[in-house]
């Protein structure tokens, strides 16, 4: 007899920064246990890797030169040892099997990882790098614009957004528990920066998927977005 194979589905999260995708992606993951692909880790670890190397956040083809040479990794979702109430699941990420996890998460590294994603060559070079980690579904894949150009034919599509006041506000949290203090009206002003960046670049600019499933997290709890992703991925695995 012959078991029918089963392909579990690709799932996507786009939208802008602070939206709550990281949490929202890595609580999704662990609750319906996909492994979880965190696009934008791949534009940082290219970014801190060119700063390493001297090379200028804008200087294309050396960066697309560096792609070929960035073997990023993640490990497993798992949850601290002693969870608070406000842990969320952890993911390491290696690049050329160093563990980059921390210095990623700096906001330098956000808007040198915006930088260096508005170039053409840079996206081309990380696209089939994105394809084969989601090649045998099974992921949950978050970015800005996974639904729309990396799996346009992604089964379970979500694209989350907030106000941009709500998503600096949770932008300063997250670094203050970080240990990074910024005032509020400095993230606010990065944020707005960095979605003009996103939103207006030439290629791959974020944008809603027309197939995608809209969560606006504004007034909604992280547990609300939640349970709403894995119902949505569990009604179409029991339809499919
Ligand atoms: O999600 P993040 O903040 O870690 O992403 C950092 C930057 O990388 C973001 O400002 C834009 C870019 N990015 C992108 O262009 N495409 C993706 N799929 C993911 C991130």
């Amino acid at each position: 007899m012959k078991l029918a194979s089963v392909r579990l589905p690709i799932v996507t999260i786009d939208g802008p920064a602070g939206a709550g995708k990281s949490t929202a992606a890595r609580w999704l993951a662990y609750t319906i246990q996909f492994k979880l692909i965190d696009t934008g880790a791949l534009y940082r670890s290219l970014a801190l890797m060119a700063m390493e190397k001297n090379v200028a956040f804008d200087d294309e083809f050396k960066l697309a030169e560096l792609c070929k040479n960035l073997n990023v990794q993640f490990g497993n979702l798992e949850l601290p040892v002693y969870p608070d109430k406000d842990a969320i699941p952890q993911v390491k990420i290696f690049c050329n099997s160093i563990d980059v996890t921390e210095s990623i998460r700096s906001p330098e590294m956000g808007m040198a990882a915006s930088n260096v994603s508005k170039l053409p060559a840079v996206r081309e070079a990380l696209l089939q790098l994105q394809r084969d980690f989601g090649a045998q579904g099974g992921i949950v894949m978050e970015g800005r614009d996974i639904g729309t150009v990396i799996f346009p034919e992604a089964e379970v599509k979500f694209y989350l957004e907030a106000s941009v006041e709500s998503r600096a506000s949770r932008r300063q949290l997250e670094l203050k528990q970080a240990g990074v203090e910024l005032s509020y009206e400095q993230i606010l002003k990065e944020t707005k920066a960095r979605d003009d960046q996103d939103m207006n670049r030439k290629i791959a600019p974020l944008k809603k998927a027309s197939d995608a499933i809209v969560i606006d997290s504004t007034s909604k709890s992280f547990d609300d977005v939640v349970t709403l992703m894995a119902s949505k991925v569990r009604d179409y695995i029991r339809k499919n």
